[in-house]
C-alpha cells in the first residue's frame, strides 16, 4: 500500500453565484430546452478536494442521446433553418460572441471549474478560461475563410470538352463529441468551436466527473443567440450515453478525447455506419534535457512544470524525463525540490498550487502506479504517497532507477509522477524516446539550435516543444502520432476534419 502523509484541507464555501448554479439539479440541453433525463435519473458530482457530493446532474442515456441527435439532425437537414441560412459573417459573429461571454463570466467559470475538477482557481483563470475564449474567437475567424479550389481538369476520354470544376467544403453533419475531465471547459471549446465554425450541429457529452462548466457554457451559448437544436449537451456516463452517441446511425462524425482504450471502442462503435472519427488519446511523452543547455535553472523549472502542471492530468505531460548523464543528478535534485515546494490544497484556496486528482478512481490508479514502481525496485526520490485522508490528493513524485520495461515507464499514469533516467548517446535517446505506443508530444532542452531541429525531426510525436513545454494556442494544431490519436485539434487542420470536400464538375 502507498503510505499516506498528512495534509490539512481548509474547507472553503463557493461564492453565492456558484452555489446558486449547483443548488438544484442541472438538466440536459436538447433542442434549446433544459430538461430532465428521459429516465428521470440524476447522478452526483463530487468536490475532489473533499470527496463530498456538490451537485446533482440529469443522467443522460440512450433515449436522451436519441432525442438530442434527432434535434441536431432536424436542424442540419432543414436548408431553411436559421442555422443554415446564416451568412458566414453572421455565424462568425455568433461564435465570436460566445468567446466574449466566456470572458465576461470568466471568474465564475474559473471558480466552477476549480470546484468541479479540483484544479487551482488561479490556474483555471489564467489558462483554461482565456484559452476557451480565445478558441472561440480564433474559430470565429475561420467561418469566412472555409474555401474550396477551382481545379483545371484534363479528362483524356473527353477530347475538346470544356469543364468548370471546383471544390466546396461543407459541414460533415451531426457531430457527436465526447470529452474528458482534465480540462472540462477547454475540451468543450476545442470540440464545439471548430464544429460550429464549419456549420455542423452537435451533441456534446461531457465527462461524468466534471459536467458543470459544459452545462454553464450551454447557457452562455444560448445567451449568445445560438438557434435551438444546434448545440445539444447530454451529460451521462461513458458506457451508456457515450456509447450510444458513438454508435448512433444518425451521427456523421464522432470526435473523442480520452483514454486510448476507449478510443479503440469508439472506432468499433463507429464502424456501424462508418461515421468519421477523430481521436485525441493518451501519451507518455519524453522530455529530453541535453547537458549543453546554458540555463539549467529555467530548464529544471520547465521540466517540473511539464509533469506537474494540472497535477500531471495532461495527455501531453512530460512524464518520461531523460537527462544527459553529467547533469542527471542536478536535474533530479532540482525537479524534486520543485516537487516538494508545491503547495497542495483545495482548488478554491488562494495559495493552492496543486489541487487533488479528479476522482477516487484516478486516486486509485495513480497510487497503484506509485506502488507498482516501488515494488518493481525503482527509487522514489520524493513523493510516492497519498496526502491526507480526505479528498484525492497525492504528492508530486519523482522516480529514478527504472527500467524501460516497467509499467511506470510504458503506461500513462495521468498524475504528478515523473520517471527520470540518464542517457549519454544521442541515437540511443532518440530510439528510447520513440519506443512507445504513444506519440503525442515531446520536449527538447538544448542551446544547440541545429541539434534541436535535428532531434525534433526524428521524434515521432504530434507536438515537439523546444526549451519550453505545455504551450497551447488555438492556431497551433495538436494531436497524436501512433496510438495517441487520429486527426488534429485546433489550427486550420481541425477545420478540414469538420468538413467534407465536395467536387462539382460543370460541363460547359
Ligand atoms: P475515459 O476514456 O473512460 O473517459 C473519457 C470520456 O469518454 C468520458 O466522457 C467518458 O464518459 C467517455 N467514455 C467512457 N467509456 C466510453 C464508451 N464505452 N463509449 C463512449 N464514451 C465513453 O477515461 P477515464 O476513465 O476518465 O480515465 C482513464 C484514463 O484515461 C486516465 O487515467 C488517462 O490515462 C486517460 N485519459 C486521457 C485523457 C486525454 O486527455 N487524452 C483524458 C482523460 C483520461
Ligand atoms: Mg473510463
Amino acid at each position: 500500500m502507498v503510505a499516506t502523509a498528512p495534509l490539512e484541507i481548509p474547507s472553503i464555501e463557493p461564492s453565492a453565484r456558484v452555489r446558486e448554479f449547483i443548488q438544484s439539479p442541472r438538466q440536459l440541453l436538447i433542442n434549446g430546452q433544459w430538461q430532465d433525463a428521459a429516465s428521470g435519473k440524476t447522478f452526483a458530482v463530487y468536490n475532489p478536494a473533499t470527496g463530498e457530493p456538490i451537485a446533482q446532474v440529469a443522467e443522460g442515456d440512450a433515449e436522451d442521446i436519441n432525442r438530442a441527435v434527432a434535434a441536431a439532425r432536424k436542424v442540419f437537414d432543414d436548408p431553411s433553418h436559421a442555422w443554415n441560412t446564416m451568412t458566414p459573417s453572421e455565424r462568425g459573429r455568433l461564435i465570436w460572441k460566445i468567446g466574449d461571454l466566456v470572458l465576461e463570466h470568466a471568474d465564475e467559470l474559473a471558480e466552477l471549474e476549480s470546484l468541479d475538477n479540483g484544479k487551482p482557481k488561479g490556474v483555471a483563470a489564467a489558462a483554461d478560461v482565456p484559452l476557451t475564449a480565445d478558441l472561440f474567437h480564433y474559430m470565429a475567424g475561420w467561418v469566412t475563410k472555409i474555401e474550396g479550389n477551382t481545379i483545371p481538369i484534363s479528362v483524356p476520354y473527353a477530347p475538346g470538352a470544356k469543364f468548370h470544376a471546383y471544390t466546396v467544403r461543407e459541414p460533415v453533419g451531426v457531430v457527436g463529441q465526447i470529452i474528458p475531465w482534465n480540462f472540462p471547459l477547454l475540451m468543450a471549446a476545442w470540440k464545439l468551436g471548430p464544429a460550429l465554425a464549419a456549420g455542423n450541429c452537435v451533441v456534446l457529452k461531457p465527462a461524468e466527473q466534471t459536467p458543470l462548466t459544459a452545462l454553464r457554457l450551454g447557457e452562455i451559448i444560448q445567451e449568445a443567440g445560438m438557434p435551438d437544436g444546434v448545440v445539444n449537451i447530454v451529460p451521462g456516463f461513458g458506457e451508456t450515453a457515450g456509447a450510444a452517441l458513438a454508435a448512433h446511425d444518425d451521427v456523421d462524425k464522432v470526435a473523442f478525447t480520452g483514454s486510448t482504450e476507449v478510443g479503440k471502442m469508439i472506432v468499433q462503435a463507429a464502424a456501424g455506419n462508418l461515421k468519421k472519427v477523430t481521436l485525441e488519446l493518451g501519451g507518455k511523452s519524453p522530455n529530453i534535457i541535453f547537458k549543453d543547455n546554458t540555463d539549467l535553472e529555467a530548464t529544471i523549472a520547465g521540466a517540473a512544470s511539464a509533469i506537474f502542471f494540472n497535477h500531471g492530468q495532461c495527455c501531453c505531460a512530460g512524464s518520461r524525463l531523460y537527462v544527459e548523464k553529467d547533469i542527471f543528478d542536478d536535474v533530479v535534485k532540482g525537479v524534486s525540490a520543485a516537487a516538494e515546494a508545491i503547495k497542495l490544497g483545495p482548488g478554491l484556496a488562494a495559495d493552492t498550487e496543486m489541487g487533488p486528482l479528479v476522482s477516487d478512481e484516478q486516486l486509485d490508479r495513480v497510487t497503484g502506479y506509485m506502488n507498482a514502481g516501488q515494488e518493481s525496485g525503482a527509487t522514489c526520490v520524493t513523493g510516492g504517497t497519498r496526502r491526507g485522508e480526505q479528498g484525492y490528493f497525492v504528492s508530486p513524485t519523482v522516480i529514478t532507477d527504472t527500467r524501460d520495461d516497467m509499467s511506470i515507464v510504458r503506461e500513462e499514469i495521468f498524475g504528478p509522477v515523473v520517471v527520470a533516467d540518464p542517457f549519454d548517446d544521442l541515437e540511443e535517446i532518440i530510439d528510447r524516446s520513440n519506443d512507445s505506443a504513444y506519440g503525442l508530444a515531446a520536449g527538447i532542452w538544448t542551446s544547440d539550435i541545429a541539434k534541436a531541429h535535428r532531434v525534433a525531426a526524428r521524434l515521432r510525436a504530434g507536438t515537439v516543444w523546444v526549451n519550453t513545454y505545455n504551450i497551447f494556442d488555438a492556431a497551433l494544431p495538436f494531436g497524436g502520432y501512433k496510438q495517441s490519436g487520429w486527426g488534429r485539434e485546433m489550427g486550420r487542420e481541425v477545420i478540414d476534419l469538420y468538413t467534407e470536400t465536395k467536387a462539382v464538375c460543370v460541363g460547359l
